[in-house]
């Protein structure tokens, strides 16, 4: 007698997950051969915000674990600390011929054109490809998979990532709820083409997103949206508004899942991670995921008390200002986290290479 068909796979599930059973992937492979970063001048500390805003160095510090954080002058662009972060980089590389620049952003310069081909100009890059992506606090790790994918494909040889945010920009200075979390910074690595057993290959990348909770996090105005309307914005509809409770318990959760898959798939074990490198959210964000990966705290990075919440910057601001102390090291196995608007969450591996970080 003939079997009935198997069911088929829904399309939707089957797209989305990943093979998990597939492992580590085999042959070429994206490898960090350069970092740097870069924190605008101007340092706002808790001090500063209790003389303008109903709130007090205790309740930042108790609730965010955040003291400074650092402020863009007038004037100042998202592109103009990605310039610095992205110079920085490829001094750190030794080579400054990348065939593509990648911008991670939720501060572009301006809505149209992107800011990476300017940015990409005035690093001497004029001719490569060059673009922005939009993940807001997990761009650094879309950024990586989208390098990586580049690099996979023959695209290109080398990329530069920058993920860089003026997140002051677009935050209302009268919220308490936001202006004493939210700073602006960049970071910015090089990747070549290599191969996945050496130091500094990009393990699996896990990313995912959930848009049915898009208004956790959200501008409103400024978009096709509130424009087509033919209606102005409503007053403070341009600034970025939070969740802050909702937030919490879903950068949680999904952080603490794609660590766990993004490790498993790069075929380690929890206790194998020396190095947490997490999105520098939160200070008790950070403290209950690594609680509940069992990951100690001598084991945790963390810049967040020094430069706040700087969205997708985040990361690449940490690996670059923690490898600069020692605090990270090479052949330490690191385990990348992030989660934000959108909701978009990602989680990745790495050995970390013989790098300066500058
Ligand atoms: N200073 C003093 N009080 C403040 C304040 C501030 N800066 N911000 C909020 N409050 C008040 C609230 O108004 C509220 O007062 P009420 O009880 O009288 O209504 C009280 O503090 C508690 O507010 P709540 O929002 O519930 O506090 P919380 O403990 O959840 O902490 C966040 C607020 C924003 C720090 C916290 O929710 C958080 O970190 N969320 C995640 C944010 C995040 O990581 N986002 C980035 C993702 S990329």
């Amino acid at each position: 007698m003939t079997e009935p068909p198997a069911p088929a796979a829904d399309p939707v599930l089957a797209h989305h997950l990943p093979d998990a059973a597939a492992g580590p992937p085999r042959g070429r492979a994206a490898v960090i051969e350069g970092i740097g970063s870069y924190v605008p001048p101007g340092v706002v500390t808790n001090q500063d915000l209790e003389k303008r805003l109903d709130t007090s160095d205790e309740w930042i510090r108790t609730r965010t674990g955040i003291a400074t954080r650092h402020m863009i002058d007038p004037g100042t662009a998202t592109s103009d600390l990605a310039v610095e972060a992205g110079r920085r980089a490829l001094t750190s590389a030794g080579d400054p011929r990348v065939d593509a620049v990648v911008l991670a952003t939720t501060t572009p310069d301006q809505p149209c054109p992107a800011t990476a081909p300017d940015v990409a100009a005035r690093l001497g890059l004029a001719g490569v490809a060059a673009y922005d992506i939009a993940a807001v606090c997990s761009g650094f790790l879309y950024g990586l998979a989208t390098a990586s994918g580049l690099i996979a494909a023959g695209t290109a040889g080398r990329v530069l990532l920058i993920a860089a945010d003026a997140f002051t920009t677009l935050i209302d200075p009268q919220d308490r709820g936001t202006a004493v979390i939210f700073a602006d910074g960049a970071g910015a690595v090089v990747l070549r083409a290599g191969t996945a057993d050496e130091p500094g290959a990009l393990g699996p990348i896990v990313l995912g997103s959930d848009g049915t909770l898009s208004h956790l996090i959200e501008v409103p105005a400024g978009g096709s949206r509130q424009r087509s309307s033919g209606r102005a914005p409503e007053p403070g509809e341009e600034f970025f508004r939070m969740h802050g409770r909702d937030t919490y318990r879903h950068a949680v959760t999904h952080m603490l899942a794609a660590s766990g898959e993004a490790v498993a798939r790069a075929g380690w074990q929890l206790a194998d991670v020396d190095r947490l490198a997490a999105h520098q959210a939160n200070a008790r964000i950070l403290a209950t995921v690594a609680e509940r990966l069992g990951i100690p705290a001598e084991r945790q990075l963390s810049n967040i008390e020094r430069v706040g919440n700087t969205g997708g910057a985040s990361i690449p601001l940490l690996l670059a200002q923690s490898a600069a102390t020692g605090e990270l090291a090479a052949g330490h196995r690191v385990l990348l986290t992030a989660f934000g608007g959108g909701l978009a969450w990602g989680a990745t591996t790495l050995v970390w290479p013989e790098v300066k970080a500058l």
